[in-house]
């Protein structure tokens, strides 16, 4: 199992039921686990990264319970048009521009693509109830995510190796706190 299955099994298991909306799905390799047990809609802005997600569905035999749209996730317009869910999931890119070299990511977790504090805002403003999960880049100034509110930042390790942050946005936390989980693909014996 790749360590992406494992981190999105656990996030299925974290979101429990009901319908998720994963915004940057790119090639859909988390939406295909996703898609084992909920209904999801996974978006992203390049064509060919969504084609490759559709094919992916077919291969894990989850197109039933996906679907892919083209959407510019900064526009709140078309945010709004894809109705309600229980949960959202969002993986940015943590590079400024989309131009700029895939390596280039940037320290400060706003000038991502779509821009995170901007997105989350209008996630929140469209849907105040639900939780609002942002996978996180090891290289960025995370602190800084307290801008948008009282969050738990999870530190995710996968056979004791930092993979990345998990930072939950949910009503439901009245003040931020830290918390680290870990993860399994190897036994332990
Ligand atoms: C880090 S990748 C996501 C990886 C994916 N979640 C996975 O696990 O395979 C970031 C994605 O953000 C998408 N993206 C960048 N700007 C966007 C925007 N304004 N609206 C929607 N998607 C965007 C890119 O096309 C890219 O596929």
């Amino acid at each position: 199992m790749g360590s992406w299955e494992k981190e999105t099994e656990y996030l299925s298991d974290y979101i429990g039921s009901g319908k998720v909306l994963e915004v940057c799905c790119a090639a859909g390799l988390k939406s295909v686990i996703l898609a084992k047990k909920h209904k999801v809609i996974a978006i992203d802005i390049n064509e060919d990264r969504l084609s490759a997600a559709k094919d992916n569905a077919l291969l894990f035999k989850v197109n039933k319970n996906v679907e892919f749209k083209k959407i510019d996730a900064e526009n709140f317009n078309e945010l709004k048009r894809l109705g309600s869910f229980d949960a959202i999931y969002v993986d940015v890119d943590w590079r400024e521009n989309l131009c700029h070299p895939i390596k280039k990511q940037n320290i400060d977790p706003f000038k991502t693509c779509p821009r995170t504090d901007k997105l989350y805002l209008n996630l929140r403003k469209l849907h105040p109830k639900i939780p609002i999960i942002f996978k996180i880049s090891p290289f960025v100034r995370i602190k800084d995510l307290t801008k948008l509110g009282p969050c738990v930042f999870e530190e995710l390790y996968i056979d004791e190796k930092f993979l990345s942050y998990n930072v939950y946005f949910d009503p439901k936390i009245k003040k931020s706190r830290w918390q680290a989980i870990h993860l399994f693909n190897k036994e332990i014996v």
